[in-house]
């Protein structure tokens, strides 16, 4: 039996205004809060009188807030059947009940496009043959327009959308340059417009608790962080001999490498969201190894951040063996953590009585793993890319919510254009660097 069988709507609602109006007597733990939202979320027969009463405020205010009211409503440009990432943005998008996919312009084929919109349910009507024709018709219909295009394409669609007035989330990277990143930061602000990038790996439960642990001093003083992105498919062959070429427009660089706008700007975002800041100088290399005409495909840096933190950076399309070798090591003055992509439900914690245990979201004392908004299924059946992807979308109709309310958005786990424009930083340094073979500043705003 359903939560809305068990309580009236009518009374949810009633009882979600009065209760949200006695902030006083609320418990506020986060905890609870999202206990119940994902009650409330998932209409659980576990959502009944007794549980409204005893918290008033959290179920007070998720009613309001909007998860029993509407999905926001979602427009893709780009991300058809025929791309890499289109599909897990589709899936994870919808997976908490909290967008809709209604429109899209998914693809320059015309078969791809149509079929990409039945595949997704998406009214045929509302499936474009273009973006601009996405950006006349769909005025005041979509709370959102994903961006994805090929990155070089990024710049010029997430400008057009703001132009026309539309809240925009692209995927990395923004721009090509932190310059125009800076720019499309700076006219979203003037336009008074929501602009969020995607930066999904640290939608992983395991990595946003490895950011608690750090802020709440558990490492004691970090000393290094080791960040790794190395891949195969630029050395690979297929079962013929013959190299595997990505899409084209991976084949060209730009002032900064495609490379670095693909992995770079993943591995500075990760490293900046569990220290809370930006490098400030850097030594780096960049190499051609592969088969993918002469772009970098390699690129090794040293970084040194703020109170000290010397960070290696390695990322690379030419590392034979690895699909996706993310991996994340912090060392601390009192404790240690480990974290890699391909197993990402679990970190390894050694700490400086010579303990080494693995850290789950079962685990006791986790700070915020073990949030049920993560639970999706209980821990053991693993989590993994596209739930991390979703945890990410949950988070960005937060913060579509809290912009609409008072024109800022305050997430931690939201990057903003600002922050973007950080990475693409990095990564200009990184490039010059490698061309100068000197440490260089990376400088910010
Ligand atoms: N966050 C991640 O883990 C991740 C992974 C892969 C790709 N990406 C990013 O996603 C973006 C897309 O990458 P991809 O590998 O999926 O690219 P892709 O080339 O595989 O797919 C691009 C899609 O966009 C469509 N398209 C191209 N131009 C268009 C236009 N003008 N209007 C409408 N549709 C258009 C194509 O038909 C295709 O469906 C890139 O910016 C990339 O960096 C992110």
């Amino acid at each position: 039996m359903g939560a809305r069988a068990v309580v009236p709507r009518t009374w949810l609602r009633w009882r979600g205004l009065v209760c949200g109006l006695r902030l006083a007597s609320a418990r506020r733990s986060p905890f609870v809060l999202d206990a119940v939202r994902h009650l409330v979320l998932n209409r659980s027969p576990m959502v009944t009188p007794g549980v409204c009463a005893r918290f008033p405020y959290t179920l007070g205010r998720s009613i309001m807030e909007g998860e029993v009211r509407r999905r926001l409503r979602l427009g893709f440009i780009g991300g058809g059947l025929n791309s890499a990432v289109g599909r897990a943005h589709a899936v994870a998008s919808q997976m908490d009940g909290r967008w809709e996919l209604v429109a899209g312009a998914f693809s320059t084929h015309g078969d791809v496009n149509r079929q990409t919109g039945t595949t997704w349910g998406v009214d045929p009507a509302r499936v474009y043959e273009s973006g601009t024709e996405l950006l006349d018709k769909e005025s005041g219909r979509l709370d959102a327009v994903v961006v994805l295009t090929p990155t070089p394409q990024h710049e010029e669609q997430v400008s057009a959308l703001l132009s026309a007035g539309y809240d925009v989330i692209s995927e990395k990277s923004l721009a090509g340059t932190s310059q125009a990143a800076l720019d499309l930061y700076e006219f979203a602000s003037a336009q008074q417009k929501f602009l969020a990038v995607i930066y999904n790996y640290s939608g992983y439960p395991m990595i946003r608790e490895l950011r608690a642990r750090i802020g709440n001093g558990e490492l004691g003083r970090v000393l290094a962080v080791h960040v790794e992105m190395p891949s195969e498919w630029y050395v690979r062959r297929d079962a013929e001999g013959r190299p595997i070429q990505p899409q084209e427009w991976r084949q060209h660089d730009g002032a900064i490498p495609m490379l670095s706008l693909d992995l770079g700007t993943h591995a500075h975002h990760l490293v900046s969201f569990i220290l809370r800041t930006e490098p400030l100088e850097l030594v780096a290399t960049q190499a051609h190894h592969g088969a993918v005409g002469t772009v970098t495909d390699y690129a090794s840096c040293l970084a040194r951040y703020p109170d000290a933190v010397d960070v290696n950076m390695w990322f690379g399309k030419c590392a034979l063996g690895t699909r996706n070798g993310l991996r994340l090591r912090v060392y601390g003055e009192l404790a240690a953590a480990e974290w890699m992509q391909m197993n990402p439900e679990e970190m390894r914690f050694s700490d400086a009585r010579g303990d080494i245990r693995v850290v789950d979201r079962a685990s006791p004392g986790t700070l915020v793993a073990s949030l049920p908004r993560y639970e999706r299924f209980k821990v053991g059946h693993p989590s993994g890319f596209l739930e991390a992807f979703a945890n990410l979308y949950w988070d960005l109709a937060d913060s579509v919510r809290d912009f609409r309310e008072d024109g800022r958005f305050s997430s931690e786990y939201v990057c903003g254009a600002r922050q973007a424009a950080d990475g693409l930083r990095m990564m200009e340094a990184i490039a010059l660097s490698a061309a100068t073979r000197g440490w260089c500043e990376v400088g910010h705003e």
